[in-house]
């Protein structure tokens, strides 16, 4: 990967949006990122049983229904992949442009949230998530988010390792309903 091109992915893999069209990507996404949240939930809770228990609503249908509404609102929600050059799904970031909220002042302007990203540990260690993140920074500084936020659980150092390298900061420690960091990236402290 060009250390002078942020949007560049590294070596035989490229950057696009999610097909909207193509179910079989969105089932794709939608099982990596189920496995992820259980898994750290399982790890948390100590048995998939016990996990279970406590999402009994978390499934594949209830989160693709979620992911496929939000894929119709491309001006603020991003799904953007990374692919191989056969074609393999390597990675994923799906990200939200947050409108202004004029109840709070502190949000005068558009801020962004990431909401996961995530790589195929056979894809893991080549910059693929890097690129992902950087693409995520570009997109949503162009739209005006001084601001991006994410929710990591703590247990999730490799992701944690990620962000803080791409100048994210832990902000605050929540404890429910899983015990996770706020972590909050300023562009404006960053230019400072
Ligand atoms: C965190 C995660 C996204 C990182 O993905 P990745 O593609 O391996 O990340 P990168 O390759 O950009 O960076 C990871 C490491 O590889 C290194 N690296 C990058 N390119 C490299 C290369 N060409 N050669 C060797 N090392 C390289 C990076 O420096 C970094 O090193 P470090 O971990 O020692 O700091 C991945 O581990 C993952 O998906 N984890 C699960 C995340 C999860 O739970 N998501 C759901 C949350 S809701």
């Amino acid at each position: 990967m060009s250390q002078g091109d942020p949007f560049e992915a590294p070596h035989g893999y490229s950057l696009r949006r999610l097909q909207i069209d193509s179910p079989g990507e969105l089932d794709l996404i939608v099982s990596s990122s189920m496995k992820t949240v259980l898994d750290t939930i399982v790890e948390l809770e100590g048995s998939e049983e016990r996990a279970r228990q406590l999402i009994p609503n978390f499934s594949h249908a209830q989160m693709r229904a979620m992911y496929a509404r939000d894929l119709e609102r491309p001006d603020s929600h991003q799904f953007v992949v990374a692919a191989t050059e056969a074609g393999e799904i390597a990675g994923h970031a799906i990200y939200f442009l947050r409108p202004p909220d004029p109840h709070a002042p502190t949000q005068a302007a558009p801020s962004g949230y990431l909401f996961t990203l995530y790589v195929d540990p056979s894809h893991r260690k080549r910059g693929v998530a890097s690129s992902l993140m950087n693409h995520m920074i570009s997109w949503l500084e162009a739209r005006g988010a001084a601001l991006i936020e994410a929710h990591t659980h703590v247990t999730n150092a490799p992701l944690i390792g990620l962000e803080t390298r791409h100048g994210f900061a832990i902000v605050s420690k929540h404890e429910k309903p899983w015990p996770h960091f706020l972590l909050q990236r300023t562009t404006a402290e960053r230019r400072s």
